[in-house]
C-alpha cells in the first residue's frame, strides 16, 4: 500500500463483512471521504477514493502500520466473530476479534486522534425484558454476548471520542455470507424442512439501515450509544413464516422449535432486540419493518 495522507480519511476495519459491503457504496455516495479499507482479503469495491490494505487484523504491528500510514479521522470497526456458537468454543478467537482488536484500534485511534464508531449487538443483555433501550443494564449469558461487551467497554474507557452502535439480526441482500433470510430462502427453495426456535424475539435489521445510521452518525460526529433495529418486534419462527409467505414459498417447512429442545450451544436471549428512538429522532431516520425490508431484497435481486 502506499503512503498516503487525505484532509477526509475513514478507515473501515472488517471491510468485507456483510456490513461493510453495504456502508462502503454508502458512504462513497454520501461523503467526500477517502475510505481506507482493512481487511483479510482483497475486495472488489472499484473506486479512486478507496485505499485498501490487506493484512491479518490480529496482528498488531500490521494494523498499526496500516493506521498511522492512513491517518484517518474516523475509524469505523465492523469485524467481529458474529458466530455466536464459535464464540462459545473458540474463545480464544473471540476474545482476539471482538476485544484485544478493539483495545488496539482505541489506542491507535487516539494516537491518530481519529473518532471510533464500533458496532456491537443486543447479545450484550440477558434477554429476560427486550427490546432494550440505551439506558438498560447489560447481562450477557454467552461468549459472544461477554467478548462483545468487553469490547464496547475497553472501547469506551480508551477514548472521549466513541460511539457504540448496537444492532440485531442483519438482514439483506447480501450472497456472499448467508444471514437468516438467504437461509430460509435456500431452505425453501430445496425443499428442505426447517426448525426455527418460536421463542427468540428481535427486530431484524435491515442492513441498509444501521449502514445509514453510521452514516449519519458519521457525519454529524455523534458520540455514545447508539440502539439500531428494524420496526417489527416478532420471534424467529414467525419471521421466518413472513420470508416464506412474502416470497411464495411453502410455509409448512418451516417447523417451530423451542429453544429448549434445539439446545444450541451457546445461550440465547430470548426476549432481545433493541429500541431505536434515540436513533430515530437524533439521526432523523426511519427503520425498516420485514416487508419493506423484504420488498427491498426483492428488489436488489430484480
Ligand atoms: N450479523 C448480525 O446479525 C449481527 C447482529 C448483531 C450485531 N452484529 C455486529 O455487527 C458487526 C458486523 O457484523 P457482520 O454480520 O456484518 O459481520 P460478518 O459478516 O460476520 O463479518 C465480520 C468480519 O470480521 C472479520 N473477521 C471475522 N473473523 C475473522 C478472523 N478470524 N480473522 C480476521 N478477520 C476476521 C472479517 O473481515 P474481512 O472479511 O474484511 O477480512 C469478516 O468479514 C459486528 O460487530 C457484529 O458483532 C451483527
Amino acid at each position: 500500500m502506499d503512503v498516503f495522507r487525505f484532509a477526509g480519511m475513514i478507515t473501515i476495519v472488517g471491510a468485507g463483512s456483510t456490513l461493510a459491503r453495504t456502508l462502503v457504496p454508502l458512504l462513497l455516495e454520501e461523503t467526500d471521504e477517502t475510505l481506507h479499507l482493512v481487511s483479510s482479503r482483497m475486495l472488489p469495491f472499484k473506486n479512486d477514493r478507496i485505499r485498501a490494505s490487506v493484512i491479518d487484523i490480529t496482528d498488531r504491528n500490521a494494523l498499526k502500520t496500516s493506521i498511522m500510514e492512513a491517518m484517518p479521522q474516523t475509524i469505523i470497526n465492523c469485524a467481529a466473530m458474529t458466530s455466536v456458537d464459535k464464540c462459545e468454543t473458540d474463545r480464544q478467537t473471540a476474545w482476539a476479534l471482538n476485544v484485544t482488536l478493539v483495545e488496539n484500534l482505541t489506542r491507535m485511534a487516539r494516537i491518530v486522534d481519529a473518532r471510533i464508531v464500533h458496532v456491537s449487538t443486543d447479545y450484550v443483555f440477558d434477554g429476560v425484558k427486550g427490546p432494550y433501550a440505551e439506558g438498560a443494564i447489560a447481562n450477557p449469558i454467552s461468549y459472544y454476548g461477554k467478548s462483545k461487551l468487553a469490547g464496547e467497554n475497553v472501547c469506551l474507557s480508551g477514548s472521549n471520542s466513541v460511539t457504540i452502535v448496537r444492532t440485531n439480526v442483519l438482514y439483506g441482500p447480501s450472497q456472499e455470507r448467508p444471514d437468516f433470510v438467504r437461509w430460509v430462502l435456500d431452505a425453501l427453495e430445496a425443499g428442505t424442512p426447517i426448525r426455527v426456535v418460536n421463542d427468540q424475539y428481535s427486530n431484524p435489521t435491515y442492513v441498509e439501515d444501521l449502514a445509514d445510521a453510521i452514516s449519519c452518525i458519521v457525519q454529524r460526529k455523534r458520540n455514545g450509544l447508539y440502539h439500531v433495529g428494524g420496526a417489527d418486534y416478532m420471534n424467529r419462527f414467525d419471521f421466518a413464516v413472513k420470508i416464506a409467505e412474502f416470497f411464495k414459498g411453502d410455509v409448512s417447512l418451516i417447523r417451530p422449535v423451542t429453544t429448549q429442545e434445539l439446545a444450541q450451544t451457546a445461550r440465547r436471549p430470548l426476549k432481545g432486540g433493541l429500541i431505536s428512538l434515540k436513533a430515530e429522532t437524533d439521526l432523523m431516520m426511519k427503520m425498516r419493518g420485514i416487508e419493506s425490508g423484504l420488498s427491498s431484497i426483492r428488489h436488489a435481486f430484480q
